[in-house]
């Protein structure tokens, strides 16, 4: 039986403040509420029986290009520029990556779920990506989330190199709660889910560029998940196999605050 590894989101915690409880989206900006799961970036033919559709679906283009665009370039030509690439230990899941916290964009998206707040200020930039998150999260609020306050922890980037390997894990359980979401910048890269690591059983999801995976329920929890690398096939349930080139990916994780007990 292969050792499961767990991921656990380093980093954390370093806001001293507790994780404010939203307001489920007072704001005024466009919602992505017409925003539909697309069934062809899931292939879940050789899934196990315990599969449940719901517990992991992907939606496309949670933001526009303009958006992905100011992201990256914030992310990795500012904020990750002087940072190494960190190869990992030789029992890590992830390898070849960088990773960081967005704090300030957590404080300005929980700020314009509440009262907009006179002393914060914020660049164009900054401001840009709070919106697209405030969209994302709201969307999360609305057609995943268990509670309807959902509290949140700050979003978390990866860079990760083409060669770069993430392997089979489940995310901690010590923060984070019920729901991991990712969106995918740059390159598109397939997910594989796996119950049983041992068993050739497994469900699929094919991230493209500005697409935003959710894990719940089962997803989040019994299977783990991993990236396959630069050049495997996804089969899309109806068409042909499709070879799917992983080039440098940016990520961004968004994950909900762990209940209090
Ligand atoms: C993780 C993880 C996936 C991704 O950081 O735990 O699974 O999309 N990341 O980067
Ligand atoms: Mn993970």
């Amino acid at each position: 039986m292969t050792r499961l590894l767990v991921r656990r989101t380093i980093l954390l915690p370093r806001i001293r403040r507790r994780p404010t409880r939203g307001t489920g989206g007072r704001h005024c900006f466009s919602s992505l509420a017409d925003l539909e799961a697309d069934a062809l970036l899931v292939d879940a033919r050789k899934a196990p029986k315990s599969w449940q559709s719901s517990a992991a679906v992907v939606y496309r283009n949670v933001v526009t290009e303009e958006q992905a665009s100011v992201i990256s370039e914030e992310i990795l030509g500012q904020r990750m520029r002087r940072r190494r690439y960190e190869k990992g230990h030789w029992d890590s899941v992830i390898t070849d990556y960088r990773e960081m916290e967005l704090y300030d964009i957590h404080e300005l998206v929980e700020a314009m779920e509440n009262e907009p707040d006179p002393n914060i200020q914020a660049s164009d930039v900054q401001t840009t990506i709070a919106k697209a998150f405030w969209k994302i999260r709201n969307h999360l609020q609305q057609n995943h989330a268990t509670s309807t306050s959902t509290k949140w922890l700050p979003c978390h980037a990866i860079d990760l190199k083409q060669d770069g390997q993430l392997s089979a894990h489940v995310d901690s359980v010590r923060f984070s709660g019920h729901m991991v979401a990712g969106l995918s910048l740059l390159s598109p890269a397939i997910m594989r889910l796996k119950e049983d690591q041992e068993s050739d059983q497994f469900v699929d999801l094919c991230l493209p560029p500005r697409s935003l995976y959710v894990l719940t329920g089962v997803g989040r929890y019994e299977y783990s998940h991993e990236l396959l690398p630069d050049g495997s096939t996804f089969c899309s349930p109806p068409g042909d196999p499709i070879i799917v080139s992983r080039e440098q990916r940016l990520s961004i994780i968004f994950r909900d605050a762990k209940e209090e007990e």
